[in-house]
């Protein structure tokens, strides 16, 4: 059955236990692997290379798309295995040995790392450990449920680990649109007009010889963790429609809207998935992560085309969706991540960018990685890539958590992602805030009046109205601007009148 998925003979001694690829890989090293928000991550490689750090301690430089499935980050990390990871990540275990100084993170815009290789201006990756649907007559590889940064890590790496999943249907072959920007300062635009573009190649070209190991695997991705949607995310995707709705009847957008791109997380999906019910029709998707909303969008007959980087699906739509990939292929593409997350493509299409908060400020400045201004969630991921250069960039957040202990609208953000410049709409269950043309003091009246809890609205209004007399363009107490965090640090709860600790 390998024939088929392993398809150049001379390739077929490189085929090794995972053990024997994973010596490959030693102390010190940079290793590039595939995966990408929990799907088509190398499976067997790393938990050996675990195994081996755990007999003989070694350390390396993780750099991967984004988040890798299968607890793998967990595991390397429990191994000890990590010194330096990037860019992204959102495992529990990891997000630990980061916030306790034992792994360095850095937390980069998703469309940059293989820009930062390129030039040099990253260590260069030394092994690329690659997931494959399979390698071609010629040597190439053809990746499976994401690409991320795959394609440039096997090409820029001296010596490749593939990863053949015999799980992953040999049908995904034809999904990928592989194409590398040329060199700056002369790069030619990148051609992609719309998306449904196809620009590059279905596979990887490497030269065959640089690939020094191939291991058999069976494991499938892990399913996605996103909780379905609940009344408050069924709240936010509502303020959201009626605010497109009305674009559309004011003649700024038509029903078919504008490419879509949705965050990662619950309430990204949730708000995506509410499109359904709307009049919305032939809509498309230039995004980086597909989410179950996207098929179910599909299956409704709203969603004509989805460009993204991954597919990352609970069981029960990973299951529907592989088993029928034939069907949904050529209305998909999966691209690389600096090309899905392009800043000249984000910018000529004109999206509409929709990500999560884990704060926001009364001035529309947002923060969506750190949690209380130090704990790393996950990283910036894409979100500053598409914000920054969208049509539209719209954020969206529940107006509480923790049970209420915490206002996701505070005074002033405790780590700033997405300044003010990069940030035209937000949403919460309460209300919408368009801030489009708005300054700071209008910025600030609409924000807490339309998307503060009301159980927060006053202390916030009050706030605002002390900084008022301090004048400025953007009042601030800047002593109290922060008080809120502290609060919540030293007593579980940012006011004495909120309804319960954490
Ligand atoms: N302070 C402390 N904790 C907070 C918080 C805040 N202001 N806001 C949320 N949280 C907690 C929630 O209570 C929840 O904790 P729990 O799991 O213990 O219940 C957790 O953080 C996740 O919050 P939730 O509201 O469920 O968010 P989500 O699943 O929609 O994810 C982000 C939200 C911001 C973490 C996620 O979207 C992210 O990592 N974004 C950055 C990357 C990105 O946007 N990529 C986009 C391009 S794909």
């Amino acid at each position: 059955m390998f024939k088929n998925r392993l398809r150049s003979k001379q390739l077929w001694d490189r085929i090794v236990s995972a053990d024997e690829a994973a010596r490959l890989i030693t102390d010190g090293m940079t290793v590039g692997m595939s995966g990408f928000t929990r799907a088509g991550e190398a499976k067997a490689v790393p938990l050996a290379l675990a195994e081996k750090a755990k007999r003989d301690p070694l350390k390396i430089t993780l750099m991967t798309g984004a988040s890798l499935g299968n607890n793998l980050d967990r595991t390397l990390v429990e191994a000890h295995a990590i010194a330096r990871r990037m860019p992204f990540q959102s495992d529990p275990g990891m997000r630990k040995a980061i916030n306790d100084g034992e792994v360095m993170f850095i937390d980069q815009h998703l469309s940059e790392t293989v820009e930062f290789l390129r030039s040099g201006q990253l260590a260069p990756v030394d092994i690329a450990v690659i997931e494959a649907t399979a390698i071609t007559e010629e040597g190439a590889i053809v990746p499976t449920t994401s690409v991320g940064n795959s394609a440039s890590f096997a090409i820029l790496a001296p010596k490749i680990i593939v990863e053949i999943n015999l799980s992953q249907p040999e049908a995904l072959e034809g999904l990928h649109d592989i194409y590398i920007p040329t060199k700056r300062p002369s790069r030619e635009a990148i051609p992609v007009v719309a998306p449904d573009s196809r620009i590059g190649v279905p596979f990887i070209p490497i030269p065959p010889e640089k690939i020094a190991a191939i291991v058999l695997t069976e494991s499938s991705d892990s399913a996605s963790t996103v909780e379905p949607p609940d009344a408050e995310t069924n709240a936010i995707a509502g303020h959201l429609t009626d605010f497109l709705l009305n674009e559309v009847r004011r003649g700024r957008l038509t029903e078919r809207l504008l490419p879509l791109q949705a965050g990662i997380g619950t309430i990204a999906n949730a708000v995506l998935q509410g499109f359904s019910e709307t009049p919305f029709h032939d809509l498309t998707m230039y995004s980086e992560v597909l989410q179950d909303s996207t098929f179910d969008l599909m299956d409704a007959g709203k969603l004509n085309f989805a460009s993204g980087s991954s597919m990352t699906l609970s069981t029960e739509k990973h299951m529907r969706v592989l088993s029928a990939i034939e069907r949904y292929k050529r209305r998909l593409v999966l691209r690389p991540q600096e090309i899905s997350n392009h800043p000249e493509v984000i910018r000529r299409l004109g999206i509409i960018a929709i990500n999560t908060a884990l704060e926001l400020d009364i001035y529309g400045n947002v923060n969506s990685t750190h949690v209380g201004g130090t704990h790393m969630m996950n990283g910036i991921g894409g979100s500053g890539d598409f914000a920054r250069n969208a049509y539209m960039s719209i954020f969206v957040t529940k107006s509480l958590a923790k049970n209420g202990a915490i206002s996701r609208v505070v005074p002033m953000v405790s780590h700033v992602d997405h300044t003010e410049h990069d940030v035209d709409i937000l949403v919460t269950e309460i209300g919408l805030a368009d801030l489009r043309g708005l300054a700071p003091r209008e910025r600030a009246k609409v924000i807490i009046a339309n998307c503060a809890h009301p159980k927060y609205r006053e202390a916030l209004a009050d706030y605002y109205k002390r900084a008022l007399l301090r004048g400025g363009h953007t009042p601030h107490l800047i002593e109290e601007a922060l008080g809120w965090h502290d609060n919540l640090r030293r007593t579980g709860k940012m006011l004495a009148s909120s309804p319960v600790a954490t």
